[in-house]
């Protein structure tokens, strides 16, 4: 069929009908493009091989891989105890943020009395917060949330937020942090999450973070290529549906990682894009990998411990800065060791 020439404005039903399917084929790539670039973008562990196995439940959008080994996060989770303007008021340079569960007031107590109790290392404020969850249990006549409201009264260092707190939503718990502290603390320059079975040197960590980076800034026990565990009987076992790498991420070890706070804005906009890990520390390695910004090692590699060593003596709780104790029940007698070792002249 040869072109007929047509003036300009003249449109014949064949022209008319190309056109219809000109916008059609246009409106279906388009189409295609917005659907793959969602199923891209989303995050690795969407490919078929790794979605859920039950068909039932995908339809037209690509459904949240959920199992036991994600959590629900992003969600709009609310916090039940709060200091709205506490923060904001003591402008602490440093805040650090302690997981706790909700039962566990004997913790919070060794705590408070130890090194929750140092609020200014050379010139510079110090504060602490426990961050909690809903516990399921009741304890006698008083339940749990009476007595947190009682504590949270007399110390105003709890926040508790609406969601279940058990080992396998430690993410959502590390999450809501960053949260918190990215709308709390428009004044501070660190925060640290520390567990609370872990012994902590304030002054040594102040007198790291004044020489540290200001900016973009995470660093703790830094561990490189370490591989999946695969063994379904390990704490932390993954299976290669749900992670389908060899190895983690980049990522600072929970028990105590210190970060800058421009960090928790960052963090949060690649929760949006990164399926989140029940391994709090991996999930946060995951951001930062996402958002491409470096870990950075400590200035001494004796600083962040995860074994006590034997002999303490020596300067040994003078000089570090975390190491983790069995449990919190140790704290007293190892605060008591360090406040000798200070005195001491170490
Ligand atoms: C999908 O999962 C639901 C709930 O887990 C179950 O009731 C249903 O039978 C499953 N369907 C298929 C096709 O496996
Ligand atoms: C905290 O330290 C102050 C001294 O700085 C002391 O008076 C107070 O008793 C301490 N509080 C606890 C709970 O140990
Ligand atoms: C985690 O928290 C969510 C929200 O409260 C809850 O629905 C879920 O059951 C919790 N998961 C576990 C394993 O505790």
């Amino acid at each position: 069929m040869s072109e007929l020439p047509i003036s300009k404005g003249e449109r014949t039903p064949w022209i008319k009908f190309r056109r219809c399917l000109w916008y059609v084929a246009a409106l279906i790539m388009v189409g295609t493009l917005v659907i793959y670039s969602s199923v891209f973008q989303e995050s690795w562990s969407l490919n078929p091989r790794t979605s859920t196995p039950n068909s039932s439940t995908s339809h037209d959008s690509v459904p949240p891989l959920v199992d036991e080994y994600t959590v629900a996060y992003p969600h709009e989770y609310h916090f039940i105890l709060d200091e709205l303007n506490r923060c904001r008021e003591e402008s602490p340079f440093l805040v650090l943020m302690i997981p706790v569960a909700p039962h566990n007031r004997e913790a919070r107590h060794m705590i408070r009395s130890t090194w929750g109790n140092v609020t200014m290392v050379q010139g510079k404020v110090v504060s602490h917060y426990f961050i909690l969850g809903q516990s399921r249990e009741e304890n006698g006549a008083e339940t749990i949330e009476e007595q947190l409201l009682r504590e949270s009264r007399d110390h105003r260092d709890i926040l508790q937020s609406d969601f279940l707190d058990s080992y396998h939503n430690l993410t959502i718990k590390t999450m809501l942090m960053f949260e918190w502290l990215s709308t709390h603390c428009p004044q501070t320059s660190y925060a640290m999450k520390v567990d609370s079975d872990t012994f902590l040197n304030v002054h040594n960590l102040v007198g790291m973070l004044l020489k540290a980076p200001q900016h973009l800034y995470m660093t703790g026990i830094v561990v490189r290529f370490a591989p999946v565990l695969r063994d379904q009987n390990s704490k932390w076992f993954l299976p290669f549906s749900t992670f389908p790498e060899s190895v983690y991420p980049t990522y600072a070890i929970g028990l105590g990682y210190v970060f800058s706070l421009d960090l928790t804005r960052k963090i949060l906009e690649a929760a949006q894009h990164v399926r989140a890990l029940y391994i709090e520390d991996v999930y946060v390695g995951l951001c930062m990998k996402h958002l491409g910004i470096p870990l950075t090692d400590p200035p001494r590699n004796d600083m962040f411990m995860i074994w006590k060593p034997s002999d303490t003596g020596n300067c040994y709780w003078t000089s570090v800065i975390t190491t983790l104790l069995h449990s919190s029940n140790q704290l007293l007698d190892v605060w008591k060791s360090y406040q000798i070792q200070a005195q001491s002249g170490c």
